[in-house]
């Protein structure tokens, strides 16, 4: 099974001011919960354990759009640098796909991809799905069955986040960088309605913000 940073249902997190949070944000947010260096230095761990494990053949990373593209940048710079500085190293090549699943702060039943380049691009690689947070699981459930219509030779997940939630289908990707408590966390490209996805920490959205921020 996939080990992870757990964060606990308890964790307090950090005040605030402690660290530099855009203005117009200020009044949104409870807490940060994972600070931008932790996700950073976890991130940097993940690219040496994927390519420990998928390394040697083409890899063909898929950023799930919108919310993985900040992870998705920083673990492809982190598998770069490990290419760039070993003697063995990986071609790496990039595709996007974009889902849609939230409306406010809940998962809806229907999953759709609203773009990106096509699945069947993928047929006969190794593909490595990069998403931002499992939290049922349906999104990545639906993605996962979508793209086994188009043969991949091989394809892993990893998600920077996976929530503790009784809503959970059970499904687990194959690499998790934390673990995280059933609360709606905004920050490094997660987003409520759009907004947060430029704040650099993971934080945890007050009621208030959420009441603000309604569709
Ligand atoms: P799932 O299909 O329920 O696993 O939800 C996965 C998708 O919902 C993720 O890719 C996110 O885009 C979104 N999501 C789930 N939880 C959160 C959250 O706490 N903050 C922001 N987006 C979330
Ligand atoms: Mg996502």
């Amino acid at each position: 099974m996939a080990s992870f940073l757990q964060i606990a249902d308890d964790e307090k997190g950090y005040d605030l001011d402690l660290f530099c949070v855009p203005r117009h944000y200020e009044n949104d947010l409870d807490k940060v919960i994972i600070p931008h260096g932790l996700i950073m230095d976890r991130t940097e761990r993940l690219a040496r354990d994927i390519i420990q494990d998928m390394g040697g053949h083409h890899i063909v990373a898929l950023c799930v759009l919108k919310g993985g593209y900040k992870f998705f940048a920083d673990l492809l710079d982190y598998i770069k640098a490990l290419n760039q500085n070993s003697d063995k190293s990986v071609p790496l090549t990039v595709d996007f796909i974009r889902v849609k699943s939230y409306c406010n702060d809940k998962s809806t039943n229907c999953v759709k991809v609203i773009g990106g380049d096509e699945l069947s691009n993928l047929s006969g690689k190794n593909v490595l799905i990069v998403e931002d947070i499992v939290e049922t699981g349906r999104t990545m459930q639906t993605l996962l069955s979508l793209l086994n219509e188009c043969n991949p030779k091989m394809v892993k997940v990893v998600s920077l986040l996976v929530k503790r939630t009784p809503r959970s289908s059970g499904y687990r990707p194959d690499y998790i960088g934390f673990e995280v408590p059933d609360a709606f966390l905004v920050g490094y490209a997660l987003d409520y309605n759009e907004y947060f996805r430029d704040l650099s920490h993971i934080c945890i959205l007050n009621d208030q913000a959420k009441e603000k921020y309604k569709v």
